[in-house]
């Protein structure tokens, strides 16, 4: 028997793994219908034309070799005037940004770099799983601070004041958050910044989907930050349409120097495994600095497709969801009524029925996630009414 670390062996990722009983039973033949994927592509959403023609030239001007391991130079100046222009982050300059494999890839370096084993990190619940699975895979212990729903699932700031330990390393907020779709007051960031300044904890602020928000605009932590330093994750899986590229970054908001030793232990990490791709650093430098006309097509088509999923899930009796402000999730929370003792069992059963794919709460959080299961609204207004009318049937036939 080949040994295996028991690191590995509690991986889990519940939305990979409801995909891998959904690919099996597609296997047998049924026809499933996937609300369960957060990639825009794998739906009516199309990574847009000069970012394509932009890779394509980069490949043939021969940007084939290893880039610098912090990131291509010129990427890094766009991602700094990005920042400011659009989230009004004052004082980056791009010696305080390093392009990663994607924000999973920057999730990985700062929990390696900032906790030991048994440091607490403080993340949202219900959160997006992997800050789950990163800190225990790197020992750490995650602690998660309710989010209040009856509060259009703003984090609850007495409830992250209580959960801090003498272990307490980091704080996270996710804004606006997945899977709740949550896009954070400024009260509540503030708030939070206040928190992190006054126990000295390591703040990360993960805005991957800033500039996907449907009714006010967020107010991202480091432009209000002052004095209190940010770690910030951004990239281009969500905003910019094109996941497959796996191209993030983070940049270290730090008006006192006090984050300079853990981003050079950060940037070793970096030069360890070489560079992110560089072909797309290249494509990306079009994408910060080109039109923008995407966003607004893209966030009008998910605007209509948000409507349409709260309406619908709000129909069904025994359901009732937030209306989601950004990002392109949903989180109903279903009254089971002795039907199904979880949400796991739910969506499993839903999944065999009816082909319909969506993620069970817990997955996000055992304790803050039960009793909900998410959806993305992506697909296009026919696909959610036929997993909508689905779901509506499956959950009356169980009377
Ligand atoms: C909050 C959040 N952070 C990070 C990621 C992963 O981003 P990337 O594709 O840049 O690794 C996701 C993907 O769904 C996400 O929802």
């Amino acid at each position: 028997m080949v040994f295996i670390s028991n690191r590995v062996k509690n991986l889990t990722y519940a939305i990979r793994d409801v995909a891998a009983v959904a690919m099996e039973l597609e296997k047998q033949g049924k026809r499933m219908l996937y609300l369960n994927i957060g990639d825009p592509i794998a739906y009516d959403f199309k990574t847009p034309e000069i970012f394509r023609e932009a890779a394509k030239k980069a490949i043939d001007d021969g940007y084939n070799g290893y880039s610098a391991s912090n990131g291509v130079e010129e990427l890094r100046k766009a991602i700094v005037e990005k920042e400011k222009k659009y989230n009004n982050i004052n004082g980056l300059s791009p010696e305080d940004v390093l392009v990663t494999n994607g924000v999973s890839e920057a999730l990985q370096f700062v929990i390696a770099a900032a906790t030991e084993g048994g440091d607490e990190i403080l993340m949202p619940g219900p959160t997006y799983p992997p800050y789950i699975s990163i800190a225990q895979f790197f020992g750490a212990v995650p602690v998660t601070y309710d989010c209040d729903e009856n509060n259009g699932w703003q984090p609850d700031i007495d409830d992250i004041r209580k959960k801090i330990t003498p272990k307490t390393r980091m704080l996270v907020l996710i804004n606006p958050n997945n899977p709740t779709g949550a896009l954070y007051s400024e009260k509540t960031v503030k708030q939070i910044i206040d928190i992190a300044g006054e126990h000295n904890l390591l703040l990360l602020s993960d805005e991957i989907y800033d500039r996907m928000t449907f009714d006010e605009q967020i107010v991202s932590t480091a432009s209000i930050a002052k004095d209190v330093p940010v770690i910030g994750f951004n990239g281009f899986s969500k905003i910019y349409l094109a996941p497959g590229w796996r191209l993030g970054y983070m940049y270290f908001y730090d008006p006192e120097d006090k984050l300079t030793e853990l981003r050079k232990n950060i940037e070793k990490e970096g030069r360890v495994r070489l560079c992110a791709p560089h072909p797309f650093q290249i494509a990306a430098i079009t994408a910060l600095r080109g039109p923008q006309d995407h966003l607004i097509e893209m966030n009008r088509k998910l605007r209509v497709r948000r409507d349409l999923t709260v309406k619908r899930c709000n129909e069904i009796e025994g359901v009732s969801c937030v209306t989601p402000k950004g990002a392109f999730y949903a989180f109903p929370k279903i009254d089971f009524n002795g039907k199904w003792p979880n949400s796991k069992e739910f969506v499993m059963e839903l999944m065999r029925e009816t082909g319909v794919v969506v993620v069970f709460g817990s997955g996000f959080c055992p304790r803050t996630g039960e009793g909900h299961f998410r959806t993305v609204f992506l697909p296009p207004p026919e696909m959610l009414n036929e997993a909508f009318d689905k779901i509506e049937q499956f959950i009356k036939s169980k009377k």
